[in-house]
C-alpha cells in the first residue's frame, strides 16, 4: 500500500510541477443578471464575479420560456430521469428535443448525448469502427474530444497541418483510393477562433 502511495504522490507532484494541476473554480451564476455569477473561492463568502466563457452563449438557460418550462416538468415528473437510457428508458422530453433537432437539421433522426466530448468521440470511433479498413484525415488542431474518438476507433491517422488543403490533399493522394475516408475538422477552432 505505501509502496503504491509512493507513485500517486509522485503523479500529484509532476503535475503541479509541469504547471498542469488543475483547480476548477466554484461558482453560482445569478438568474437575470446574466454574465454575472458569484465566486464561492476562499473564506469570506461569495465574492461577485463576470463569467465570459460560457457555452450559454444566448443566456438561454435563463428565458423566462425555459425556466417556466423546467418549473411545470419538475412539479410533474421530479427531478432527474431516474437512470440512464439503458436503465430506465428514453424521457419523452429528450425524445420530443431530438425530434426536433433532426427537423431544424433537415434529418432522418438525432441522439442526444451528455456533452460535446462525449458525442465527438462516439461519433467518430463508430464511423470509423464500420468502414472497413477506414483512413481518418485529421487537422493538427482538433479539439481533444475529436482526437479520442479517432484513438478509440483504432483506424489509422493522417494528420494534416492546420487548414492546409494542399497538405490534405497530399496526404489524400497518397492514400488508396479503394479504402474509406474520413474528413474530420472544426468549423470553428475553439483555441485559435479560427475557421476552417
Ligand atoms: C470545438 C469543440 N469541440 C468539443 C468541445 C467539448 O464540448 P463539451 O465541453 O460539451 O464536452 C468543445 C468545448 O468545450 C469545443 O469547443
Amino acid at each position: 500500500m505505501f509502496f503504491h502511495q509512493r507513485h500517486f504522490d509522485a503523479a500529484i507532484d509532476r503535475l503541479h510541477s509541469e504547471g498542469r494541476y488543475r483547480v476548477f473554480i466554484d461558482i453560482l451564476r445569478n438568474k437575470g443578471a446574466y454574465p454575472n455569477a458569484r465566486c464561492f473561492a476562499g473564506h469570506n463568502g461569495p465574492k461577485p464575479i463576470t463569467v465570459w466563457c460560457s457555452n450559454d452563449y444566448l443566456a438561454m438557460g435563463q428565458h423566462p420560456k425555459v425556466i417556466e418550462a423546467m418549473e411545470e416538468a419538475l412539479h410533474d415528473v421530479g427531478a432527474g430521469s431516474g437512470g440512464t437510457r439503458n436503465i430506465g428508458g428514453n424521457t419523452h422530453y429528450h425524445i420530443q428535443l431530438e425530434e426536433e433537432l433532426a427537423d431544424l437539421h433537415g434529418k432522418e433522426g438525432a441522439l442526444l448525448f451528455t456533452s460535446g466530448y462525449v458525442s465527438n468521440d462516439a461519433t467518430l470511433s463508430t464511423l470509423a469502427k464500420i468502414l472497413p479498413g477506414c483512413v481518418i484525415f485529421s487537422d493538427e488542431l482538433n479539439h481533444a474530444s475529436m482526437i479520442a474518438g479517432i484513438r478509440n476507433s483504432g483506424a489509422e491517422k493522417k494528420v494534416w497541418r492546420h487548414n492546409d488543403l494542399e497538405h490534405l490533399e497530399q496526404l489524400l493522394s497518397e492514400t488508396d483510393p479503394e479504402v474509406p475516408k474520413l474528413i474530420a475538422f472544426e468549423s470553428v477552432y475553439s483555441m485559435d477562433g479560427d475557421v476552417a
